[in-house]
């Protein structure tokens, strides 16, 4: 039998007030909703998951480069303001050399000009922004989908 996947769930700064933060732009749910409702799917789908949530970019590259010990198969993240910024988890994510997909709720790309540019995705296999908490779900079934076609291979 194969070993359950692992995935861990990162999500940036100022996302753990989701559900107060512009609810105009990020939606009314938090980031326990968030959480949960992936819990949930994961679960169905026999996945383990692991969710962390940090304001700090050395946190979250600590958190990434941990991957190596802990023997996760995937990452799905959201670098939230670090992904207009981050040299950093860019280097992090190319390090550990996992699936992994970004995240956004926002469609950056419609909003302001700073936040055209992902520093984060291209350290990634692929990045969904616009259709609010709803992309968190996307995102971990494009990385599942991904996984399952790596080991039917
Ligand atoms: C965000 C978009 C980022 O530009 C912003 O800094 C965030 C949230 C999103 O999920 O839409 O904090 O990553």
């Amino acid at each position: 039998m194969r070993p359950m996947k692992k995935i861990l769930i990162i999500n940036g700064p100022n996302l753990q007030l989701l559900g107060l933060r512009e609810p105009g732009i990020y939606g009314k749910l938090t980031l326990t909703d968030i959480n949960s409702g992936l819990e949930s799917i994961a679960k169905s789908l026999d996945v383990l998951t692991e969710f962390f949530q940090s304001n700090h970019e050395g946190a979250i590259v600590d958190k990434i480069t941990a991957v190596w010990n802990e023997k996760f198969d995937g990452i799905l993240i959201n670098p939230a303001a670090y992904t207009h910024t981050s040299i950093a988890i860019y280097d992090a994510l190319k390090a550990v050399n996992l699936p992994a997909v970004e995240v956004h709720i926002s469609n950056i790309s419609s909003r302001e000009n700073f936040r055209h540019q992902s520093l984060t995705a291209p350290a990634c296999i692929g990045f969904i922004a616009g259709f609010g908490a709803y992309g968190y779900e996307l995102g971990l079934r494009a990385l599942l989908k991904h996984l399952s076609n790596i080991s039917n291979n």
